[in-house]
């Protein structure tokens, strides 16, 4: 299910309970950014009629008093109550909740939430902040405002396999009035969505009414979309699409592979990361099956092979097989660098490959190779950047060099397992995002119409400079 919807029909549902006193409505906003952000672990307790996650409940989360019939306590009262705001925290984030109720205690203005942590690694006394990012969403990322009420039709034309709206239904969405049209466009399709892997001048639309929207959807990098707009510029392609459905940060339709929340576990409950660190036996993993790629990475991770192991599964490598348990979920156990290089170096083309790691225990450090910018986009200490190494070798060397110290690698673990991945690419995704941005796009902006080969063209991507 959607993060995003199911956050919005929570939240629902809590104002709905909510008391209408405005002090306290105030109070109970900021508690629903704290709730927000742990979503995943709800749990029954509840406070003001908000459901408290289950991250605080260890700590004990007191803003209104059990034993007097559940009272409120209004914001008056807390003024005055310092033991009040000293009880609401929690260890894993004591530091953003005292920093909340300091301000709301101690001044009316307003700040937003922020989320940060503490670490228990050796470095202590971090403070991990969240960044917010395309790709990272720190608080459960509230609704937009909807700019219309209309439903609009939307159809998906020339779909992958795995694009099967038969299973798809928009009421899970945040953004719920929309409806698959199936392959029939009339005078109510609002949005027409076209895969544009392999598209060519063979295939057309036989009549396009007036205000009808026509988006452009790849998962794939510009080497691999063989769409006849890449390669000509007088394709009938080149000048129809008015948005793009994309893994690019500046589509309208932004449809990454997947993204993160930060939802750190409570300092008690987290793992030994040290001890992790140190009982890691093997050095880097790497499961690929395509050998020949843009990115020429199989020459790259052969120079990294002179200086520290790399063991290389799938189609390029050992068969799986072989790996045994490395070829299912026990590899993170062992490995402590994991290789998520992209097969092309093509502005914001990232995948799975990373995001896949962002899941409970996978406690193995993501090497990136690709050509997002990574550093700008991602949390610090949740992977390494090869491009900020000038070689091969001189990545190989720095893995090799804090692999070998188990008190700073156990600081990437931490730093790591703060985030876990969310909206995965897949239908769900492309049918709620298209339903937001029809919801949410401006009504008055200008027409637009793309030039896809130079949206998409080959200045796009770049050749290997550190081989
Ligand atoms: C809650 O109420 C009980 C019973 O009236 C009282 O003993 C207790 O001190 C109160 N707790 C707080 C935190 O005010
Ligand atoms: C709890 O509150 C309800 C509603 O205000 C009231 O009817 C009830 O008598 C209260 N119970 C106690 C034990 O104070
Ligand atoms: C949507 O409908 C509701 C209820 O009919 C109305 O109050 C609201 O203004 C409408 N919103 C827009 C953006 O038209
Ligand atoms: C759509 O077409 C139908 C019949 O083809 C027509 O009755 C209807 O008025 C049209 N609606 C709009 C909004 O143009
Ligand atoms: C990490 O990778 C990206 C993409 O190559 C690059 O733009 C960025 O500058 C790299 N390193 C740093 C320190 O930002
Ligand atoms: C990441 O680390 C760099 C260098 O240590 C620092 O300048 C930057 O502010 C950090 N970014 C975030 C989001 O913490
Ligand atoms: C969409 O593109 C077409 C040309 O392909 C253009 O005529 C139309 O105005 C555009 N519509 C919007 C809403 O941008």
């Amino acid at each position: 299910m959607d993060h995003q919807s199911q956050s919005g029909s929570m939240l629902k549902t809590i104002w709905e309970t909510l008391p209408k006193r405005p002090v306290t409505l105030f109070l109970v906003m900021l508690i629903i950014g704290v709730s927000a952000f742990f979503i995943d672990t709800l749990s029954e307790n509840r406070i003001l009629g908000v459901f408290i996650p289950a991250a605080f409940t260890q700590d004990k989360v007191q803003i209104y008093n059990n034993s007097q019939n559940n009272s409120l306590l209004g914001l008056g009262e807390m003024m005055e109550t310092k033991t009040y705001h000293t009880t609401f925290s929690t260890q894993a984030t004591s530091a953003s909740t005292s920093l909340l109720m300091t301000t709301l205690i101690s001044s009316t203005t307003t700040t937003t939430l922020s989320t940060s942590v503490t670490l228990i690694s050796p470095q202590a006394a971090i403070e991990v902040h969240c960044s917010p990012s395309p790709y990272v969403d720190c608080d459960g990322s509230l609704m937009d405002e909807s700019t219309t009420n209309e439903t609009f039709g939307v159809v998906l034309l020339r779909r992958p396999g795995w694009m099967d709206i038969s299973r798809f239904d928009f009421s899970k969405c945040q953004y719920s009035k929309c409806v698959f049209q199936g392959d029939t466009i009339d005078n109510t399709t609002r949005l027409i969505i076209i895969y544009t892997v392999g598209l060519n001048d063979n295939f057309k639309l036989s009549q396009r009414w007036p205000g009808q929207i026509y988006a452009a959807a790849t998962w794939e990098s510009p080497p691999h979309t063989h769409a006849s707009f890449l390669s000509d510029k007088n394709s009938y392609w080149n000048f129809v699409f008015n948005v793009t459905a994309t893994y690019r940060t500046d589509s309208e339709i932004f449809v990454p592979y997947a993204r993160l929340i930060f939802q750190p576990t409570p300092k008690g409950k987290r793992p030994n990361y040290l001890e992790i660190a140190q009982k890691k036996t093997k050095w880097i993993a790497w499961f690929v099956s395509n050998c020949r790629t843009p990115s020429r990475r199989h020459e790259y991770v052969q120079q990294m092979q002179k200086v520290i192991d790399v063991d290389i599964y799938g189609g390029c490598g050992k068969p799986c097989s072989q790996g045994g348990s490395v070829c299912t979920e026990d590899f993170p156990a062992q490995y402590r660098f994991y290789l998520s290089f992209e097969n092309s170096l093509c502005t914001d083309y990232i995948t799975e490959k990373f995001f896949k790691l962002f899941t409970p225990n996978a406690h193995v450090i993501p090497v990136v190779r690709g050509g997002l910018d990574y550093n700008k986009h991602l949390p610090n200490y949740t992977f390494i950047n090869a491009s900020d190494f000038k070689s091969a070798n001189d990545l190989a060397q720095f893995l090799k060099q804090l692999g070998n110290d188990p008190a700073a690698f156990s600081r990437y673990l931490e730093h790591k397992d703060m985030y876990r991945m969310k909206e995965k690419s897949g239908i769900d995704n492309i049918g709620c995002k298209s339903c937001q941005y029809l919801h949410t796009r401006k009504q008055d902006h200008e027409a637009k119409v793309y030039d896809m080969k130079d949206w998409m063209g080959d200045n796009r991507c770049y050749e290997a400079n550190d081989l």
